[in-house]
């Protein structure tokens, strides 16, 4: 064995140890609302009856289970006399990785197609509007006749699987169904070709996660975000929690030191792993950059996720290559992208459930009136 690897698998093994240790001295100092928390719970099936309240608090419970970066859940949400609000919550912005705001306008746009599909199964005709000057996203409510699909019973257990796939092609009539997948205006999908796409992606990949490793500002804001142990994870309900991914619970002052040691190759190396072991990709593009062109993007996303996942496929975004500027520019012109502008990068294919991503409760994303 060389001496890295030799030294890898000591870290390895010490935060192994130091986990299970951790794991047990926080099982004790748990409190009740620590221990009480279910994440199952904003996954719960929604109420159908037509009294009002439950039902409006229930929509924006399955909005909130939307995918978002760092899982910051950058939203707030207003209720009208027969309308919703989704504004953006700048506190939650992910200023490092993305200085112009991109990825909050994206995250509105998953939010607001998980509401718009489950407003539809509970008898609404939802019908959004989207005001740039007023920077929300405003969704009118009249009654109609439920419609349910397989994306709305999807919408609990849709998750962004961050972790190996099992290698798995998905069959061809699935990569067709995939391709006719509606869209919305303005918005595109490049499904990588069969025979090159993968290659070429993953080297955008390692190129773009290491250029991500050397900038100080996004290595601090993913610290910020990250969760390393049972209890911070409670304690927030937000961010990304290293049980999603596989990797074990730790105090926060060992998680930051394995992150100040994580090897940059090894990272980058890891992520395109992950990309390889997928069954393709796929990478949605638009046709500018104004931010009702991102909520749409966000839009087919969601959907794409949801049937993806409505047939036991998993996802998840590898979106280094969209976030760093100058791989993004080569992306855009070497994968046969055009004038369209990436804005993600998702990996599809089979693999099992990792742990649930924890939400708010709705309580916390109610802007008060
Ligand atoms: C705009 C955007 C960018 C994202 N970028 C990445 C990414 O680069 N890598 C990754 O593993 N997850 C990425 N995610 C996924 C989030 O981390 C994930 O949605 C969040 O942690 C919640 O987990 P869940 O989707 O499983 O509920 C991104 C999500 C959004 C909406």
């Amino acid at each position: 064995m060389s001496a890295i690897a030799s030294r890898r698998k000591t870290t390895l093994s010490v935060l192994a140890l130091c986990g299970a240790v951790a794991v047990g001295e926080y099982a004790l100092r748990d409190d009740a609302s620590c221990t009480n928390y279910d994440p199952e719970r904003p996954r719960k099936p929604l109420p159908t009856h037509p009294a009002t309240s439950p039902r409006i608090i229930g929509l924006i419970r399955y909005a909130t289970l939307a995918a978002k970066g760092h899982n910051a859940q950058p939203w707030k949400f207003a209720l009208l006399p027969a309308a919703i609000e989704i504004h953006p919550n700048y506190s939650r912005r992910l200023p490092a990785v993305h200085p112009e705001n991109r990825e909050l306008s994206l995250n509105l746009g998953c939010a607001l197609e998980n509401l718009l599909i489950a407003a539809r199964a509970i008898a609404y005709a939802p019908e959004p509007t989207y005001t740039e000057s007023r920077d929300l996203i405003r969704i009118d409510l009249a009654s109609d006749t439920p419609q349910c699909g397989p994306l709305f019973d999807a919408i609990p257990s849709s998750q962004s699987t961050r972790f190996e796939y099992d290698g798995k092609s998905i069959a061809t009539n699935q990569f067709s169904q995939l391709r006719k997948l509606p869209l919305e205006p303005q918005i595109y999908q490049h499904p990588a070709p069969e025979t090159s796409g993968l290659a070429t992606l993953a080297d955008y990949v390692d190129q773009s996660t290491l250029r991500q490793h050397a900038d100080e500002p996004c290595g601090q804001e993913l610290i910020h975000w990250l969760r390393f142990n049972n209890m911070e994870a409670i304690a927030r309900l937000n961010g990304l929690y290293s049980a999603c991914t596989g990797i074990p619970t730790v105090p926060r002052w060992l998680g930051q030191w394995f992150v100040a040691e994580a090897k940059p190759q090894a990272q980058a190396d890891a992520d395109v792993k992950k990309l390889r072991s997928s069954a393709s990709a796929v990478v949605i593009t638009s046709e500018s950059e104004a931010k009702a062109d991102w909520v749409r993007a966000g839009k087919v996303y969601r959907r794409m996720a949801l049937w993806m996942s409505s047939l036991n496929m998993k996802s998840a975004f590898l979106n280094q290559p969209v976030e760093v500027k100058s791989v993004r520019s080569q992306l855009q012109s070497s994968v046969g992208l055009g004038t369209a502008r990436p804005q993600f990068l998702v990996r599809f294919g089979y693999a099992t459930s990792m742990p649930r991503s924890l939400r708010r409760p709705v309580e916390q994303v109610l802007i008060p009136t």
